[in-house]
């Protein structure tokens, strides 16, 4: 059996270490494909191989379609909205999630990134802490969870809405479940998105929920782009020239950012919540053993597509 590790924006070498012995184990013969800049590449490399793991790599139909004897894709990490699910069930392919694999590693950077946007931008002027600020946890999954555990420790207070009830479970933790995801936009100080992009979420964060945020509040985002409506965004920190937007993901409208509203804004230069070394091994060889596991005994717990 092949398979293919396929990253556009590699993992940690340790990662691949442990996934090729995790592999090497059960016979697995191990393909790398990194740091490739043609969709081709990518075509030319699946052809011929059982098994793919990818980060946020495109795996849409025609990239199925070329992996003639694909018999499973595991994204490790956790967001799976790069792949074309249907087009995957249409070929008999199961897609595969490492689900809390990378959470801690994402949330230490929505740390990293609120002291740095509430000290200014270390640009040497005042800023503020976090001790005593409300944080609003927008989803209360594995990265919502390990955000919670850190700001506890900052001593923030906090509040978390999720659309499924979870509210027991948010409540068992000790944090306030809001009754609507309006609510917690209106009285956080803090807003951290922590949604998977759906056709539901898609354009969420907007006019409706921005106006109900604080004007000097700060809203972060190490989700994804999309489920931001970014004119609206642009529109209300133009209106409120205090309000700052932290992002781990470049808004298509990066340089208006940059250009309207300098000071209140920050990108990261490329999706890096979950690469650190620790994220890529555990999601690495949470993956290669889930493809294992598979192949040998049909085991699909972390399944995401229909069969
Ligand atoms: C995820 O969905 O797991 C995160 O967004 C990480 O994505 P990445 O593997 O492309 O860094």
């Amino acid at each position: 059996m092949k398979v293919l590790i396929a990253t556009e924006k590699p993992f940690a070498k340790v990662a691949i270490e442990g996934i090729k012995q995790e592999l090497d184990g059960v016979d697995y013969e191990v393909v790398l494909l990194e740091n490739y800049t043609e969709k081709q590449q990518l075509l030319d490399a699946v052809a011929d191989v059982d098994a793919m793991i990818v980060r946020s790599d495109i795996v849409d139909e025609e990239v199925i379609q070329a992996g003639k004897n694909l018999k499973i894709v595991v994204r490790a990490g956790a967001g799976y909205d790069n792949i074309d699910l249907e087009a995957a069930t249409r070929a008999g392919v199961c897609v595969m999630n490492t689900p809390g694999q990378n959470a801690n590693a994402v949330a230490e950077l929505v740390f990293g990134m609120l002291i740095y946007g509430v000290r200014s931008f270390f640009n040497g002027g005042s800023g503020t802490e976090l001790k005593g600020k409300k944080l609003g946890i927008h989803a209360y999954g594995n990265i919502g969870k390990n955000v919670a555990r850190i700001a506890k420790g900052f001593g923030m207070s906090l509040l978390a809405y999720d659309t499924y009830s979870r509210s027991e479970v948010i409540n068992n933790d000790g944090i306030d479940p809001t009754i609507s995801v309006k609510t917690l936009y209106k009285h956080s100080d803090i807003v951290s998105i922590h949604v998977p992009l759906t056709d539901k979420t898609r354009g969420l964060v907007g006019k409706i929920l921005l106006s109900q945020m604080k004007p000097n509040a700060v809203l972060i985002n190490t989700a994804r782009k999309e489920i931001v409506n970014e004119q609206d965004l642009l529109d209300f920190m133009i209106e409120n020239p205090k309000f700052k937007y932290l992002t781990d993901v470049k808004p298509d409208m990066h340089e208006q950012f940059m250009e309207k509203v300098p000071n209140q804004y920050f990108a990261t230069a490329k999706k890096m919540g979950a690469s650190t070394s620790e994220a890529n091994v555990n999601a690495g060889i949470a993956a290669a053993h889930q493809i294992a596991d598979y192949l040998k005994n049909g085991n699909d717990r972390y399944r995401v597509n229909e069969k």
